[in-house]
């Protein structure tokens, strides 16, 4: 139940995958807000501390789930999918990844840009490893932005292509990444 198998995921990569999907969406929407506010406003403060502390537990659970990807059998691709839908979904799926990475990373930078530490609701505080100048500080902010809206996008592109397959190919990609696929059907 908890680990993958060749037929399909187990409890830990779906928990991983769909935690994932719900944090980045709120980072985005949040980040977004935050640039609308004024110093005034409550949100103004609360919003990035927010959106860092997310953003650091997102960091931790995206190396947790390389790392299980590594050590885990990989699903194999069902029997209906062509060579070029495995292309198209290798290639998201390498794209989200790069992203994701790049935008955990920037966003970390921006914050320790002045050489503090990042923190995690308080509790616990990642370092600073590199301080940066106005013009890195603005070059990766916007990068942030730019990789924000490009990670929107194709995940919209990599779920409507689940959806596809459900209602259009009648296939298991999607019904496999919701429900675990249990050791005794391998
Ligand atoms: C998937 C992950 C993330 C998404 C989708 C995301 C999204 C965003 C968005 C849309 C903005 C507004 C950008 C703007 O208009 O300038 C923003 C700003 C910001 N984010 Fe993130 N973010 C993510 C991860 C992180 C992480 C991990 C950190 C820190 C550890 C972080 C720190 C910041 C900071 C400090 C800002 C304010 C930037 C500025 O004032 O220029 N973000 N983020």
């Amino acid at each position: 139940m908890l680990q993958d198998n060749r037929q399909g995921y187990g409890l830990v990569s779906i928990t991983i995958h769909w935690v994932s999907a719900l944090a980045i969406v709120f980072l985005f929407g949040l980040g977004l807000y935050m640039t609308s506010l004024s110093y005034y406003e409550p949100w103004y403060h609360k919003g990035p501390t927010l959106h860092v502390s997310i953003g650091l537990l997102l960091f931790a659970l995206t190396l947790l789930r390389v790392l299980w990807r590594l050590v885990s059998p990989k699903p194999a691709a069902l029997p209906n999918h062509t060579p070029l839908m495995r292309l198209g979904a290798s290639a998201i799926k390498i794209l989200l990844y790069a992203l994701l990475f790049t935008l955990l990373i920037t966003g970390y930078l921006i914050n320790t840009a002045e050489g503090k530490g990042a923190e995690i609701f308080g509790l616990v505080t990642i370092p600073a490893v590199i301080e940066l100048g106005a013009d890195s500080v603005d070059l990766a902010g916007t990068v942030h932005l730019v990789f924000a809206w490009a990670i929107i996008v194709l995940a919209s592109i990599h779920g409507a292509a689940a959806l596809l397959h459900h209602f259009v190919h009648r296939d298991k990609t999607l019904v496999r990444m919701l429900k675990p696929t249990g050791a005794r059907s391998n």
